[in-house]
This record gives structure tokens, C-alpha cells and sequence, in this order.
């Protein structure tokens, strides 16, 4: 458009007179425009003023000019779309920064302020939820599962025991993701765990983007996640699969400070802690300071706190302080909430990462700002 209006400037600078004069009664559209001309004129084009009314070369000249302004500006109105494409693809593809996924987290976090009408005021524990049953499939050994891919779109794995309950999260991030199309579902489903984390009050969890979406092929098979009957041995080995040490393994189990099971999920039910929307460490000084015994229902073996009969312990929590290994990691996050947070960043991004092939350098990691910030 703009080599189009030049030409044009072009042919009336050195129009006749008396063809700007009549055009200018003749369309009151082009009246602004001729009057910009003829100031220019008066500054730099002196010759045209010799050139006699009239000439018919410069008539047609000017004429054909306007004529193509016509045309173009009738193109530009019927295909303004097609314009603005093209002015995208000039302008490169669109290259997503820090502050774009700001963005996103801070529509998360007012999604989650604003949809308070879930189980106990949050959405936030459902959404961690999502983000570790996306990375927990990870296997070290073949290099396949991990947070590459939101293959949990797909029914093979969507309808996996394990990740009962969590369409819930994936629904709540759908308006997201069509707010912002750019984002892969797979940055977005672990950027929902970073967010949610984040906004319950626990630690910072830096942050790198780089998941793709992959087809159903990319389905882990069933049995990769934890079985909540088992005992540490099945903790060892699950979690050992992807790489994780027993330190690690106790600081990630933290998350049960969040949320609650439901029966018509897992089979189990009832929250860890007093406080499920906030991450403290009080998941484990209940494990080491409660009296613990069985349930008595008809539902899957848990525990129930004696006192309130109110809080939870799957099996594998309570292997947690029944074994050598991981209960000094217990005892060290009972007494030090600090040390708890440190160990638990570092664990989760590393598990939110599993399987990624990053072009990000690890030192190149975003840390969002928390909506309390
Ligand atoms: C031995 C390891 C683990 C086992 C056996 C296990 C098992 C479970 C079970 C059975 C539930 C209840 C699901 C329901 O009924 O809705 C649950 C919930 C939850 N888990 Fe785990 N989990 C483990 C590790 C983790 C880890 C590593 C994280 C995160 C880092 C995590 C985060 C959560 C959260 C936030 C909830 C609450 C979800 C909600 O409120 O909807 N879990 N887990």
C-alpha cells in the first residue's frame, strides 16, 4: 500500500493544475490528501508551475495513478484480512517471551482466584495433580513418558486408573489455552502446576518452555504411575525409574500437604492435611506426630488420625516414616519448612522436565511473579 500512494504522490506533484483543481472539486475523499500535495509543492516542485493546463501526458499519467489508488484501496477494503497476514508473515513468526507466559500464569492464577466453587475452595491441587501424572511416566532407561507430548488428550491414557479425575484440570485450562493459542498443551499443563504451586503459597518453581504436543503413538502404557497399596520397595522403584534418589523422593511426597482423595477416583478418600490449599510442611509433622490406625470402612486400607478421624495416609505415605531410609528426609522437612521448599523446587523441576528436549539452557529459566508478589 505505502509504494502504492507513493507512485500516487509521484503523478500528482507533477500533475497540471487544473487536473488537481478539478479533482479536488470533483471528490471531497481526496480533498486532504491534494491539500498535503499542494503544500509539498510549493516547497520543492517549482518547475510544474511552468507546465502548461492541461497537458494530456501528465493528465493521463495522473489519471492511471488514480486509477490504481482505486483499485488498491478497493483490494485493501475487500481482503483487509488478507493484508493483515501478510503483514504478519513480513513481521516473522510470532516468538513467544518471558512476558507472554507471565501472561498466561497470571490468567491462571485469576482463573483459580475466580473458580473457588471446587472441592475445598481450589483448583490448585488438581492442577499439580495434572502436571506430575504428565512428567511421572517418565522412564529413564528408554528415554519415553515424561512432560513431552500431553499424550494424556488421548484415551489410552486419559482413561489410565491413575489419572481418574483429572479431566476436571484439563478442563479448567482449555478457556486458557484458547486465549492463548500459541502455548502447547504440554507447556500449558506444567505451567498450570507451576501456577498452582506458586499461588498455595509454596515455593518459587523456575521454568522452561519447550514441550511439544506428539500424537496418541506417544502413550506410555498403563502401570508407570504409583500404586498407593504398596509399600517403599514399589516407592524405590517407581520413582527410581525416573531417576530420583530417596531424598527426592521424600521431598516430592510434600504435595500431600495439598489437595484430598475422593472415592470416585482413587477409591480412597479424605485430605492429608488440615490446610489443603496451602503448601506447608505439615504433611510431615502429622506423619511423625499423629497417631495413625487403620480405617475401619469397607473401602481401599488407609489410615485415619486417631484424634479427628478426619485426615488421611495412603499406604505409601506411611512408608515413608516406617522406613530407614526416608525417615531422616521426614524428620529434616517436619522441622525445617525452608529446607522442605528448597528440596521441593529443585524436585519438581526436575520431574516437570523429564523427557523434555530442551533448546533452553538450565541457567535460562523463567521464574513468574506470584499473584501476591
Ligand atoms: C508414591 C507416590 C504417590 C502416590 C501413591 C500418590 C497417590 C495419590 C492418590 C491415590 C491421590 C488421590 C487421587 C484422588 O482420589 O483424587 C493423590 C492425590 C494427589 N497427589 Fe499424589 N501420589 C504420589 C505422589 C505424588 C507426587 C510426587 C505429587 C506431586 C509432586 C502428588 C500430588 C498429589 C496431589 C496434589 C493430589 C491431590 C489431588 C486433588 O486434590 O485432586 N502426588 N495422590
Amino acid at each position: 500500500m505505502a509504494s502504492v500512494s507513493r507512485s500516487f504522490t509521484r503523478a500528482l506533484r507533477t500533475a497540471a493544475p487544473s487536473f488537481r483543481a478539478a479533482s479536488t472539486r470533483s471528490s471531497a475523499r481526496f480533498a486532504v490528501p491534494q491539500q498535503a500535495f499542494r503544500h509539498q509543492s510549493r516547497r520543492g516542485y517549482s518547475s510544474e508551475r511552468n507546465l502548461p493546463d492541461g497537458n494530456p501526458d501528465v493528465m493521463l499519467y495522473g489519471a492511471g495513478a488514480l486509477l490504481t489508488l482505486a483499485a488498491g484501496y478497493g483490494l485493501y477494503t475487500m481482503n483487509k484480512e488478507w493484508f493483515g497476514e501478510a503483514a504478519k508473515k513480513l513481521q516473522g513468526p510470532f516468538v513467544p517471551k518471558f512476558e507472554d507466559y507471565q501472561q498466561v500464569y497470571n490468567s491462571i492464577a485469576a482463573r483459580l482466584e475466580e473458580r473457588d466453587d471446587y472441592d475445598d475452595g481450589s483448583f490448585g491441587p488438581v492442577l499439580l495433580r495434572l502436571a506430575w501424572h504428565c512428567s511421572g511416566t517418565y522412564d529413564k532407561e528408554t528415554g519415553t513418558g515424561g512432560s513431552n507430548g500431553a499424550t494424556m488428550r488421548f484415551t489410552p491414557e486419559g482413561s489410565h486408573g491413575a489419572n481418574a479425575g483429572l479431566q476436571s484440570a484439563r478442563d479448567f485450562l482449555d478457556p486458557i489455552k484458547e486465549q492463548y493459542p500459541w502455548i502447547t498443551y504440554s507447556d500449558l499443563w506444567i505451567l498450570g502446576g507451576v501456577c498452582a504451586i506458586q499461588e498455595m503459597q509454596g515455593p518459587k518453581i523456575p521454568y522452561r518452555p519447550g514441550r511439544s504436543d506428539r500424537d496418541v503413538s506417544f502413550c506410555t502404557p498403563d502401570g508407570r504411575l504409583p500404586d498407593a497399596s504398596k509399600d517403599q520397595k514399589h516407592v524405590r522403584a517407581i520413582f527410581g525409574r525416573m531417576g530420583f534418589d530417596d531424598k527426592e523422593m521424600v521431598a516430592l511426597s510434600g504435595a500431600h500437604a495439598l489437595g484430598r482423595c475422593h472415592e470416585d477416583r482413587s477409591g480412597y478418600s479424605g485430605p492429608w492435611t488440615f490446610s489443603p490449599t496451602t503448601l506447608t510442611n505439615d504433611y510431615y509433622k502429622l506423619l511423625l506426630e499423629e497417631k495413625w490406625a487403620w480405617k475401619k470402612w469397607t473401602g481401599p486400607k488407609q489410615f485415619e488420625d486417631v484424634k479427628t478421624k478426619t485426615l488421611m495416609m495412603l499406604p505409601t505415605d506411611m512408608a515413608l516414616v516406617q522406613d530407614k531410609g526416608f525417615r531422616p528426609y521426614v524428620e529434616k522437612y517436619a522441622n525445617d519448612n525452608e529446607a522442605f521448599f528448597k528440596d521441593f523446587s529443585d524436585g519438581v523441576v526436575r520431574l516437570f522436565e523429564l523427557g523434555v528436549p530442551f533448546t533452553v539452557a538450565e541457567d535460562a529459566r523463567w521464574t513468574f511473579k506470584s499473584s501476591f508478589d
